[in-house]
């Protein structure tokens, strides 16, 4: 029998600058109720460093609860819409910073979708036998490519990054099934424009190219309906039905997104897992993020089935179902923190909301707020 993959450790990073729904309302026409009622979101996060520096403590802390030193690692992968750099690619960076002087390295871009088109990837890698140890991580910088008084957007993203790392095992838990779709047709409904967030190159670009440009409607049906069946899909693979999964644990998109897509499946709420309320939706960093909030809050049960559905931009999608190892607690811990900041979260946002001022009708050089 071959190998199958197996978390083994979970990680996360969440910045510490919050953006709240009342702190939209100073700079756009909404609501807080408003908000709430259609995403589930109350607050996302606004980061003060790179989004390499949350991909490097979110690892750390993987790393630490698997009880693993990173010599050990055979492997990174990070999947993000938004590296600080095209080349080199964050998961270079992060090997470097860590010291995993054995483990091969790349980027992977799926959006939303990233953390399981990475694990999916690195499964195959594992049952091969290529690889033994790996470590995945979503990462995203999200703010970078928002303009904060466009509501149909802005109120949706955050920044964050959550690590997972795997394990080959030769036991009944891990990857049972996965699924992987995209509809490149449809790609013109959320397009992120090319750029690396490390810095702000934006003046050489007309306004309007470098932000993201969003659909809002058609995505949240495609993502409804594309979630529901890729799980029904891995579900058949595995040999399971819904009746059979302990938990999901899906893409952060929208708790509507995420409510209309289980309940079309027949899957209770109380077998959902979501943390939306307080980080947004966080791309590519989503999932693994919500796997370290459900180990904390005690979710995770040893042999567990545990369905993952995510769906982004591309338009991309896809499902991992896995049975859950016998740990459900952390190795050890990491103590380290990100470098502590002063800045408010109109410091941070203060020069996109000069930079987009003109498409809103002001002038860049007035007050913010
Ligand atoms: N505050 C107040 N009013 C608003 C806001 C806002 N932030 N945004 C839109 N409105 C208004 C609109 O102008 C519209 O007014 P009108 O009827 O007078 O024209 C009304 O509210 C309804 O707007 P809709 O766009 O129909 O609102 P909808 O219910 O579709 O919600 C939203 C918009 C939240 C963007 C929703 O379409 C959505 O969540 N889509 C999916 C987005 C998503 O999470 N995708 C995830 C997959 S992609 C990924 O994760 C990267």
């Amino acid at each position: 029998m071959s190998p199958k993959a197996v978390i083994t450790g979970w990680g996360k990073c969440v910045p510490p600058v919050e953006l709240t729904n009342q702190d939209l309302e100073k700079v756009m026409d909404t609501n807080d109720q408003w908000i709430f009622e259609r995403t589930g979101i109350k607050s996302r996060r606004i980061s003060h460093v790179e989004g390499t520096d949350l991909a490097e403590l979110a690892a750390r802390r993987a790393l630490a609860c698997a009880g693993l030193e990173p010599e050990e690692l055979d492997l990174i992968v990070v999947a993000s819409t938004t590296p600080e750099l095209l080349c080199p690619s964050v998961a270079a960076m992060v090997q470097d910073r860590l010291g995993a002087v054995n483990a091969g390295t790349f980027d992977l871009n799926a959006a939303c979708s990233g953390f399981v088109y990475a694990t999916a990837n690195i499964t195959g890698m594992i049952e091969s036998g290529f690889v033994k140890k790996v470590l995945v991580i979503g990462a995203e910088k999200l703010h970078i490519a928002m303009d904060y008084r466009d509501r149909s957007t802005a109120i949706l993203f955050g920044d964050g990054a959550g690590a997972a790392v795997y394990e080959a095992t030769e036991g009944d838990a891990g990857v049972l099934a996965v699924d992987l779709g995209a509809d490149g047709s449809m790609g013109y409904t959320m397009v992120f424009p090319s750029l690396g967030t490390r810095g702000e190159p934006y003046e050489a670009r007309p306004i309007e190219d470098v932000r993201l440009y969003f659909e809002g409607q058609p995505i949240f049906k495609m993502a409804v309906k594309g979630m529901a069946a890729s799980t029904e899909k891995t579900l058949e693979r595995a040999g399971l039905t819904v009746d059979d999964v302990d938990l999901v644990i899906p893409h952060q998109a929208n708790a509507r997104i995420i409510d209309a897509a289980t309940r079309r499946m027949g899957i209770p709420p109380e077998k959902v897992f979501t943390n939306i309320e307080n980080l947004g939706n966080t791309a590519a960093a989503s999932i693994p993020m919500a796997i370290s909030d459900a180990a904390a809050a005690g979710r995770l049960h040893p042999g567990d089935i545990v369905a993952f559905p995510a769906f982004g931009g591309g338009i991309t999608w896809g499902t991992l179902i896995m049975r859950w190892g016998q740990r459900t607690e952390p190795v050890g811990t990491h103590q380290g923190e990100l470098p502590p900041t002063d800045a408010t979260v109109f410091d941070l946002l203060e020069n996109n909301l000069r930079f987009f001022a003109p498409l809103h009708g002001r002038d860049s050089a007035d007050p913010i707020i």
